[in-house]
């Protein structure tokens, strides 16, 4: 039976990688993807995720959800996306539509009719489902898991301490992850494993088809800021590792950790303080990603995308 998910996401490159992966994986049944507001503001990321379903040609269920974090004032990631938050590929004029009906109440339902079952799998801010819990916290301990992209053990990508999703909604990522549900956690320190170098990019390419090129030009502009900002040869695929550990466990290496977010404001603000030497005596309350076999989830990458034509 595949897993059942819900791709809470704000695409974005890695997210539209991380949809692709998705959808094109047997493994998973993706009752829904639910947009958030993040790389871009919700009307660009809502916009993404239709273009990115179009190309896919897929009608998977689309629904928007938050336009702001919870407390504090948003910031946005055009500088990694450009302006679209999409930036790079030439991109259509997506035909489908929006669902009717608001994502935190999509994720409500699905979870309610699924006990059990359901996945979350958050590629961006965690606002979506931090309202979700607290709309209706029957759900928290309905859900199966939560497998999100967010964080680090070490350091961050938005401040020294911060990664950017749970930077942009501190507040909601505390919820999440003082919530009674088993989260794994694919933080910077094991998605900057994953550098797209051009060699990874070409195998894209090479598919010699529609998505294959899609895939490869998307990666090409996500190269841009991290070779100027970080010097890398290539931009880490954040978001498909997320979708990655739920299809190919075996590809990662994890430990239970404490960890706990920095939602105060200050040098740490949006941190995810993870006591990694055991010192708090606090109990372990997530798995974190520590190692990905990299080359592995490039193989697994270039054969579902594959699919596509
Ligand atoms: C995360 O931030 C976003 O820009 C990416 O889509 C990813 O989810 C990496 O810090
Ligand atoms: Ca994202």
């Amino acid at each position: 039976m595949p897993t059942k998910i819900i791709h809470d996401c704000d695409p974005g490159h890695d997210d539209a990688i991380a949809t692709m992966l998705a959808l094109a994986s047997p493994e998973l049944q993706t009752l829904g993807i639910t947009v958030v507001y993040g790389n871009v503001g919700l009307e660009r990321t809502t916009q993404n995720a239709l273009v990115v379903r179009e190309i896919l040609g897929s009608k998977v269920p689309i629904y928007a959800g938050a336009d702001r974090p919870l407390v504090r004032d948003r910031i946005s990631a055009e500088a990694v996306h450009g302006k679209s938050g999409l930036e790079g590929p030439h991109l259509p004029t997506p035909t489908g539509k929006l669902e009717d009906g608001h994502a935190v109440g999509f994720i409500i339902e699905q979870v309610l009719k699924y006990p059990g079952e359901v996945t979350l799998v958050p590629t961006g801010a965690l606002t979506n489902i931090a309202l979700a819990m607290r709309m209706e916290p029957k759900i928290v301990p309905l859900i199966r898991q939560i497998v999100l992209m967010g964080g680090s053990i070490d350091i961050g990508n938005w401040s020294p301490s911060a990664e950017f999703n749970i930077l942009c909604d501190p507040h909601a990522a505390k919820i999440v992850f003082e919530a009674a549900v088993p989260l794994m956690m694919c933080g910077l320190n094991l998605t900057h494993q994953t550098p797209a170098i051009p060699s990874r990019v070409a195998r894209f390419r090479a598919l010699g088809t529609r998505v294959g090129e899609f895939t490869a030009q998307l990666l090409e502009f996500f190269r841009q800021h991290h070779r100027e900002v970080f010097g890398w040869e290539g931009a880490p695929i954040h978001d498909a590792c997320a979708v990655a550990f739920l299809i190919k466990p075996e590809l990662f290496k994890t430990g239970m950790y404490n960890v706990e977010i920095e939602a105060n404001e200050g040098l740490a603000y949006g941190r995810t303080v993870c006591d990694y030497w055991h010192v708090t005596g606090k109990k372990p309350n997530v798995e974190v990603g520590l190692e990905i076999d990299a080359d592995g989830f490039y193989d697994l990458l270039v054969e579902r995308i594959g699919t596509y034509r």
